[in-house]
């Protein structure tokens, strides 16, 4: 073990997690978090209540989670000399990817140096890829999944489809949030399907993963933590309950917690998200998403790190899914314990902002009128068409209430992309009760 200038907790110990240190101290617990959005965000908050000092990192200034740590670097993650040097200059010893877009191969020879990574530079190298973790989860461990081929060129994808059958899914190996994706229902469109995925994959490996097409009853994402066992010193892994989603184009835009599962559905679901997070080792959160037909499960994918629909635990959790995460990557005790039914419903820029202006958000306190529901705005510098900028979450007795609240308090929300007219109020300045006379005509102040 080297000592460094600005040594930091070391939970792998004999005796149990290091004590945590105080920010801007030398021996701060100092994290760098890799990709500051909105899930960033939350990790970031939820470190900094245990006292964790947070570098977020990303390659836009004003990212959201920047907005809310210790400090900020701007830097291109996909490089890795670069990204190596921001790390090792920051004085982090724990790193916590927040997106799959970074060069892993600089995560891997960080961990050799006694970074570490959460959960480990091998998961994020593999989760990153469609055809690493397909062949990981399908291959060496046998878990079910849809029928599958891998294709580098419009005529493997051909030969492909027609090995899986129609209909079927096409996906960049290097992509997500649906980018780049289609459903293929006839051989004609099997073309524009490939062009699409070499256009909208991150990188353009011009290569793709062509999947039949499962018609399932349900999707679940199943949240599984891997922490460490007070008792023992090594892993215990834990599950949250199902949470179910609905996509559109291949990106979320509706989660509720929990989904009922048939019993059999949901003893198979634990044991394959057990083993795919055990096959990718370290303590934190992963979000094991899962298709469900009858009692049937078949594994889909997996995220290291919390999930996007995993944001109705904001509201449905005593830990939302961030505070999970956190604990675990700390060593710390976690508690996986449903609180109340509730739901997520997002809200997407229905355009781009002006240049230098981001979008404004209208109907805030109708959202937060409704009864349960809260709101979350990412604070993103930018808006553009199909952007998440925002989610409301809410409790209720059932999961429908959950739903119905979070889906009204979302639809009360107005993105303007629009900056205000120079007759209109002063902007910047928080209004708390009813325009008063004269001062719609008002002139706002410049700068
Ligand atoms: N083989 C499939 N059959 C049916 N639906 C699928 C299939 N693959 C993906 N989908 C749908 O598209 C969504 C996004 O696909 P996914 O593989 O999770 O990509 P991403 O990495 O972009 O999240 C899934 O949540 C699911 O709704
Ligand atoms: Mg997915």
């Amino acid at each position: 073990m080297s000592i460094s200038a600005a040594p930091t907790a070391s939970t792998t110990g004999p005796g149990g997690p290091a004590p945590l240190g105080t920010p801007w101290t030398p021996r701060a617990t100092r994290v760098a978090l890799l990709g500051s959005g909105e899930l960033g965000k939350e990790v970031a908050i939820a470190l900094t209540r245990l006292g964790v000092e947070v570098i977020a990192i990303d390659r836009y200034d004003g990212a959201p989670a920047q907005q809310v740590a210790h400090s900020a670097l701007t830097i291109d993650m996909s490089d890795a000399h670069e990204l190596a040097a921001a790390i090792r200059s920051c004085g982090a010893r724990v790193v916590v990817p927040e997106i799959e877009a970074l060069a892993t191969d600089a995560l891997e020879a960080l961990e050799s140096e006694g970074i570490r990574v959460v959960p480990s530079a091998r998961a994020a190298r593999l989760t990153m890829d469609r055809e690493a973790i397909r062949r990981l989860a399908a291959e060496e461990l046998g878990l079910p999944t849809s029928p599958y081929v891998f294709a580098s060129s419009a005529a493997e994808l051909r030969a492909g489809a027609e090995e899986v059958g129609l209909p079927c899914v096409v996906k960049p190996v290097m992509s997500s949030s649906g980018h780049g994706q289609s459903v293929v229902g006839s051989a004609d469109e099997l073309d524009a399907a490939w062009r699409r995925a070499a256009e909208e994959g991150r990188v353009d490996r011009g290569r793709v993963i062509v999947e039949g097409l499962v018609r399932f009853d349900t999707e679940i994402t199943l949240l599984t933590v891997r922490s460490r066992d007070a008792a023992t010193g090594g892993t215990v892994t834990s599950f949250c309950e199902p949470i179910g989603h609905r996509q559109a184009g291949g990106d979320y835009v509706e989660s509720w917690q929990p989904q009922a599962l048939p019993a059999r559905a949901l003893t198979r679901a634990r044991e394959m998200a057990e083993r795919i997070t055990a096959a990718l080792g370290g303590w934190g959160v992963f979000g094991v998403e899962l298709f469900i037909s009858g009692e049937e499960v078949l594994f889909s994918e997996v995220s290291p790190r919390p999930h996007d629909t995993g944001m109705v635990t904001m509201a449905s959790q005593r830990l939302s899914e961030f505070e999970l995460h956190a604990r675990a990557l700390l060593g710390l005790p976690v508690d996986t314990a449903l609180r109340s039914p509730g739901a997520s419903a997002v809200i997407k820029s229905p355009g781009a902002s002006a240049p230098g202006e981001g979008a404004r958000f209208d109907g805030v306190a109708e959202a937060l009128a409704v009864p349960g529901a809260d709101l979350r705005i990412f604070g993103k510098p930018e808006a553009h068409e199909g952007r998440r900028l925002a989610v409301a979450v809410a409790e209720g007795v059932t999961v429908e209430e959950a739903r119905d609240r979070a889906t009204r308090a979302a639809g009360s929300i107005r993105v303007l992309l629009q900056p205000p007219l120079p007759s209109r109020p002063v902007e910047n300045s928080i209004e708390t009760g009813p325009p008063s006379a004269g001062r719609a005509g008002e002139v706002p102040p410049t700068g």
